[in-house]
């Protein structure tokens, strides 16, 4: 997720570009650039890190009336000014400023170099120049070689393209990606949303997915990409500029729960091979022999990452019969681990910073074994100091409390499960296709859930008061019940514990009382007759007990009065649906609690100090 914005007018294009990437900035802000025309002659500016640091650059020496910026969110290509937006053709004359994953972009990359193209970059985006620019040599239309472009593309985008050319029209087009048109007087704004132009206009048109715009400071044009005009009326903006940039969600943590179907539909992206039902990372290409042929893997991580990397070892160790160890990456070195050959040691981490677990996977590598990463942040000091790894691409996350990224983690640990169990032949090509089709249902399951809160929020409306919780779960939803105690501990601050259910009569149980909630994961899976023997075990003292189930039978309706149903999928993919609910609970309790949900006391969303 990156914030494109572009300016055709009177007023100075630096001013209002700089003004407006910083509203983008939650979007994405390892680096920036802009595009300016002057003199005839497109001039680009890009820099590595914030807004702040580019609008030192641009100082007061620069001024034009057409121009398009960028404030990046890197998929491809680590943030550095090469890989910064704007990227341009081989003239020169072509600038283009793009917002999502062209997922095709190595095969057009190769076609392209074959016909004379050079490259600068290692972004998917650079590829769309150097693709309109040869479309542009055959039609000399620019709006033209952009629709003809964008017919090779597969994948998501918002661009907006300027030229030297063409000095009095930006051209945008949208799939996939937002893209808004800010109507002027005089001048005319695009943007990924409305907080980056709201202060010039309020009247705006929303672009809608393969629609092409041809913008002037007098006019707009919309087009489909199949050059059929499109008549849309304007909108008038009413709310203000925070509702925007958290997308009008009360808080950035609600509105990161509710973009899951879009994350989990990115981190999946352009990896899924249907036919052959396997999965396909770029990142692990050159390594995807020593993966496979690993003796070991070993996973180093904290909180959230911890949790997912516990789900990563229950599905590796079913379905590609390789022994995963899991570890606290704090507690990794200081225990002098035994590591041989053979093994492979993982990080994950969303910020990609996190300095307990780069301190772990230092020590890995001082061990000599090699080290693989899970990340977010791409071009994060984990990202590099790993030998090879996996993005989970699930844009920015700005709530201290980790939600999009564990779905997203569970989403690549269950495509390296794919490849690996694949590749070893521990799974066959059916099982492969069956969980390739169910991952493609994964979105839509996710959506019914955050379509269904009512709920949820009368539960929490119920236990707001409660000063414990024990959350309980079986087999790969023993840790999802780990990250839901969390979950309720970080932004609520009430005491909460995760168990496996087994292990309550081990001990946990004497905290059973009619003050005690028991969140319990009871999905109609392998465990799930063990589970009803816990939840009555826990009745049986009167506790308290909500459950998170698939549609309840009339077993489960006798034993617990609050249901919480979540659509079925494969056990293995379960976690990525059954922490939703959990997520959601924690949010509400923390809301009607007043606590300050995207910024809870005594936590950093990245801790950098051991
Ligand atoms: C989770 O909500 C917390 N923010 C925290 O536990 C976090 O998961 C942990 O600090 C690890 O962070 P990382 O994934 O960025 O390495």
């Amino acid at each position: 997720m990156c914030g494109i914005v572009g300016y055709i007018g009177d007023k100075d294009a630096c001013e209002v570009l700089v003004e407006g990437l910083k509203r983008l900035e939650y979007r994405g802000y390892d680096s920036a650039g802009v595009a300016l025309l002057m003199d005839s002659r497109i001039k680009v500016l890009k820099t590595p890190g914030k807004v702040s640091k580019l609008e030192k650059m641009l100082g007061d020496s620069h001024s034009a009336k057409i121009g398009i910026g960028h404030t990046r969110w890197a998929t491809h290509g680590e943030p550095n000014t090469v890989n910064a937006h704007p990227h341009t053709d081989c003239t020169g004359n072509i600038a283009i400023i793009h917002n999502g994953i062209i997922e095709n972009y190595s095969a057009l990359k190769t076609k392209l170099l074959s016909l004379g193209h050079t490259f600068k970059s290692q972004t998917d985006t650079e590829v769309l120049a150097h693709l309109i620019e040869e479309f542009y040599s055959r039609t000399k239309n620019l709006e033209m070689a952009v629709r003809l472009a964008l017919k090779d593309v597969d994948g998501t985008f918002g661009l907006v393209v300027m030229s030297s050319n063409e000095p009095d029209i930006l051209v945008a087009a949208r799939r996939g990606s937002p893209l808004v048109i800010g109507l002027g007087e005089s001048e005319n704004l695009i943007a990924s949303d409305a907080s980056a132009l709201i202060r010039h206009t309020r009247n705006v048109i929303y672009m809608h997915d393969n629609e092409i715009a041809v913008i002037t400071r007098d006019n707009v044009s919309l087009k489909n990409l199949d050059d059929e005009a499109v008549e849309r009326d304007a909108e008038h903006l009413t709310f203000d500029i925070e509702q925007i940039e958290k997308g009008g969600f009360a808080h950035f943590m609600l509105k990161e729960i509710n973009e899951q179907p879009e994350t989990v539909l990115n981190a999946f992206r352009g990896r899924l091979m249907d036919d052959e039902g396997i999965s396909n990372m770029g990142g692990l290409r050159d390594v995807e022999d020593k993966v496979t042929n690993a003796r070991r893997f070993v996973i180093l991580a904290c909180g959230t990452s911890w949790h997912a990397a516990l789900v990563g070892k229950y599905i590796l160790e079913q379905y590609a019969k390789i022994p995963v160890e899991v570890d606290y990456a704090s507690e990794f070195r200081y225990r002098n681990p035994v590591l041989m050959d053979g093994d492979i040691v993982w990080a994950i981490s969303q910020s990609g910073e996190t300095l307990d677990t780069l301190a772990a996977l230092r020590e890995a590598r001082v061990k000599g074994v090699p080290v693989y990463g899970i990340v977010n942040v791409v071009g994060s000091t984990i990202a590099r100091e790993t030998d090879a790894g996996v993005y989970i691409h699930a844009g920015p996350e700005i709530g201290v409390a980790s939600t999009k990224a564990f779905t997203s983690q569970l989403a690549v640990l269950n495509l390296i499960n794919l490849l690996v169990a694949r590749k070893r032949k521990t799974m066959t090509a059916e099982q492969g296709r069956e969980i390739v089709a169910e991952m493609h249902r994964l979105p839509e399951k996710i959506q019914q859930i955050l379509d269904n809160t009512v709920q949820i929020e009368a539960i929490a409306e119920e236990f707001k008061e409660s000063r414990n919780f024990l959350y309980l779960g079986r087999g790969v939803n023993f840790p999802v019940a780990l990250e839901g105690a969390l979950k309720l501990k970080e932004i609520s601050y009430i005491h909460a514990e995760g168990y496996p259910a087994a292990e309550m009569k081990h001990g946990p149980i004497a905290l059973i009382d009619e003050n005690m909630p028991a969140v319990f994961i009871a999905l109609r899976d392998s465990t799930y007759d063990k589970i009803l023997s816990n939840i009555q075990e826990v009745r049986a003292r009167k506790g308290n007990v909500i459950v998170i189930a698939n549609e309840a039978d009339g077993r489960l309706r006798d034993l617990a009065e609050h249901i919480i149903e979540i659509p079925e999928t494969l056990e293995i993919l379960s976690p990525i649906l059954s922490v939703i609910p959990l997520q959601l609970l924690s949010y509400y309790m923390a809301v009607k609690r007043g606590c300050n949900v995207d910024q809870p006391r005594n936590l950093a969303k990245s801790v950098t100090v051991e």
